[in-house]
């Protein structure tokens, strides 16, 4: 028997476990290969013995039910700038591809199948420049990945932040408030801009497009005039105003270098109360965060990482490695992970949904 590793990195996404589950049911009809998991993204090939399990029947029933993934995953220790301390208390940061390149290969695996956002694919690109027989799956709720039209796990988070819209429509709408709900993307508004539309957004801030505030005072001025209105925004984690920073800060953990985006709402709220010309109105936020990551995947999500994984395989069967699995014009296909990884997907202000929104109503605060 074949041997497929599999591994689950970066942040969790609603979809995980139907990938893993789709790699395995494919793997066991070819009668050829077995698969692996590796826990905890890589980091389980650090443990001695290797923290690796053998994916069965049993382990894998019912999974695509399921959030999170049952590999467990980590955002730290990315092994392309893994900080290690130097006698003097500093840290210094390597590359540890190529030992986990060999690593994966002595363990007697023939491929590795990494289901990961950008940060991941960068990984898998690696180790295949190292020599490893790699694929790559993208996942993230951000959609944030240029060379697939979705990822699973976005229509989720859409769905979710699009629950809680309606949620905070009806309570903004009772006490003539303004709410400002956000949302995550890191840097990109995809998450944002769809629950705005979905939801009826009066405002939706995108990190792709700066706001400028008195534009905004402007548009909950005329909202307020036409009767006792209420208002609501969605505002992208990422989110912030013309020539001004994104609202975060550095991870506590020196083994995760991203930024952990957070609080832009509160930002906004303080803003408007203080703005001289804002209607005498209270003003409320509320942070989604990693609600909009966890619980059971959408049937579409489920579809969707069903699918990758079932190609995943096939590229491993076909021997057809440095692929990541993308769905384009509606066709589950493959692309070179290098070019995956090339190229951010960001929201474009000539992207058709920014026209739909500005056509139904929704401002973005840049006019
Ligand atoms: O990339 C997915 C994502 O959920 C972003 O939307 C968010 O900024 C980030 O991960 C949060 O990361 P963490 O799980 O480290 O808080």
């Amino acid at each position: 028997m074949k041997k497929i590793l599999v591994s689950t990195g970066g942040g969790d996404c609603p979809g995980l476990n139907a990938v893993i589950r789709g790699i395995f049911k494919a793997a066991k009809k070819s009668k050829e290969w077995e698969v692996w998991g590796c826990m905890e993204a890589l980091n389980g090939l650090d443990a001695d013995p290797p923290d690796i399990v053998k994916l069965t029947k049993k382990r894998v029933a019912g999974i695509h039910v399921k959030g999170g993934t049952i590999l467990k995953t980590s955002n730290t220790a990315n092994p392309l700038s893994y900080p290690v301390e130097q006698p003097d208390g500093t840290i210094k940061r390597v590359n540890r591809t190529p030992e986990l390149a060999q690593k994966i290969k002595d363990l007697g695996f023939d491929a590795l199948v990494n289901i990961g956002g950008d940060g991941s694919q960068a990984i898998s690109q690696a180790l295949y420049e190292n020599g490893l027989n790699v694929i790559g799956v993208p996942k993230t709720i951000d959609n944030d990945l240029s060379a697939t039209d979705l990822t699973f796990g976005f229509t989720t988070a859409v769905q979710i932040a699009t629950d809680c819209f309606d949620k905070l429509v009806t309570t903004a709408e009772s006490h003539h408030r303004v709410m400002i709900m956000e949302v995550m993307g890191r840097d990109a508004g995809w998450i944002a801009l769809h629950t705005a539309v979905a939801g009826g957004a009066e405002i939706c801030l995108l990190p792709e497009i700066p706001y400028d505030l008195d534009l905004i005072v402007k548009r909950i001025k005329r909202r307020f005039r036409k009767g006792r209105g209420f208002v609501n925004i969605v505002i992208a984690e990422g989110a912030k105003p013309i020539g001004g920073t994104v609202t975060g800060r550095a991870a506590a953990s020196n083994k995760d270098e991203h930024i952990k985006l957070g609080g832009v709402c509160n930002a906004l709220r303080y803003d408007l109360e203080q703005h001289p010309d804002m209607p005498k109105v209270q003003v409320r936020s509320t942070i989604l965060g990693h609600i909009q990551r966890g619980g059971t995947p959408a049937a579409f999500d489920r579809i969707l990482a069903t699918a990758m994984g079932v190609k995943a395989f096939e590229l491993v069967a076909e021997n057809n490695f440095g692929k990541m699995v993308s769905f384009t014009n509606n066709e589950i296909t493959s692309v070179p992970i290098k070019e995956a990884i090339a190229e951010y997907n960001f929201v474009s202000k000539d992207h058709y949904l920014v026209h739909v929104a500005r056509a139904t109503g929704v401002a973005f605060g840049d006019q």
